[in-house]
């Protein structure tokens, strides 16, 4: 069997606070191949920044700790790699694209040297070819006149063209794998389209593999072969695109699914949100934490965990209804 990119294997991050611990991802279990694009979707708070962060061992540590599980990336535990290694990997191999790119652009120094320091810093080239690499980059994420804007500073640049030169310095070492946190949310409509269209083009080229980070499963549709739904810190469904969005099996992707926005005489509506708000995940309730949203929801819900189950090859779910007796003695 061919070896996954990345394998994450029981994923859990909490936060020890005083009110309590956050168990903010609570046993996530995903896989990604080489060139492979997965999309993580769920409401806010499911877990999914955390989830991306505990793969770039970003989480502010205390309060947040990786308490179990692993993350096998080319086989290698990310979990217990020691700071110095992870700085190498970090940026090179595994990059990341931040909702708000002024987050972690550098207000106070140059788009074209910011993308050459990640160059020289992890492929060890001269100062002078990084900056050309670094235009060159620019080139390539379609923004106008690279040259002059390289020598701009990130405020002087559009939303749009700023998260441009954060996806042009996320992809300058030619990382093996690109998560993309929300890289659309804070942009309007039309420059999301420009943007997400740049990420396909760019992603059939270098083949990269991509973890796509969205509350919209629009963008999921479009851009991603797999999905993992979460909520509440924990996978709920995943499986390919196309059975997820034909034949979604978990009432909350079903509850997603339906409450879509759906163009109608021009105007986008929201048909069906979700009733009521996730379990506070200080105190998460002992049956499926999405019962007390779930219709289906019975007796059994409400009283204990169910385990995932596999409908098919790559198609897990994680819901009493689709538990039956085989399936209860293979997950044992
Ligand atoms: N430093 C922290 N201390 C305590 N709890 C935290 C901390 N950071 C995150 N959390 C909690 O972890 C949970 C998961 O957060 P996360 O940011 O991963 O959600 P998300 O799915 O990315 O949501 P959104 O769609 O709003 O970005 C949330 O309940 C959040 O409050
Ligand atoms: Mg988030």
């Amino acid at each position: 069997m061919c070896q996954q990119l990345l394998e994450v294997n029981n994923l859990k991050t909490h936060f020890f606070t005083r009110a309590g611990v956050v168990k903010a991802v609570n046993g996530v279990s995903f896989s990604l191949a080489e060139r492979e694009t997965l999309g993580i979707v769920g409401e806010s708070g499911s877990g999914k920044t955390i989830t991306a962060m505990s793969i770039m061992r970003l989480v502010p540590s205390p309060p947040g700790k990786i308490v179990e599980g692993k993350i096998l990336y080319k086989g290698k535990d990310l979990v217990s790699v020691k700071e110095p290694e992870m700085r190498e990997i970090r940026g090179n191999q595994i990059s990341m694209i931040f909702q708000d790119p002024m987050t972690s652009l550098n207000p106070v120094l140059t788009i074209g040297f910011q993308i050459a320091e990640v160059l020289v810093m992890h492929r060890k080239i001269s100062k002078k070819e990084a900056g050309s690499r670094a235009i060159e980059m620019l080139r390539q994420v379609g923004i106008p006149e690279p040259e002059k804007r390289a020598a701009c500073y990130p405020h002087q640049l559009s939303g749009g063209m700023r998260q441009r030169a954060m996806i042009a310095m996320a992809l300058a070492c030619n990382p093996s794998l690109l998560i993309a946190d929300e890289p659309t949310t804070a942009l309007d409509v039309t420059i999301q389209a420009q943007i997400l269209d740049l990420m396909q083009k760019l992603q059939e080229r270098t083949g990269t593999a991509i973890i796509m980070i969205t509350h919209d499963l629009g963008v999921v549709a479009e851009l991603c072969r797999k999905v993992l739904v979460m909520y509440a810190g924990e996978p709920v469904e995943q499986g390919d695109v196309e059975t997820i969005f034909n034949s979604p099996c978990h009432p909350y992707t079903r509850g997603l699914l339906s409450s879509l926005p759906v163009l109608e005489t021009d105007e986008k509506i929201r048909l069906t949100p979700i009733d009521g708000t996730p379990p506070d995940l200080k105190n998460l309730p002992p049956g499926c934490n999405f019962a007390s949203r779930c219709q289906e929801a019975r007796d059994v819900c409400r009283q204990t965990k169910p385990v995932p189950v596999e409908i098919k090859p790559g198609h897990t779910v994680v819901c009493h209804c689709y538990i039956t007796k085989e399936s209860e003695v293979r997950s044992q």
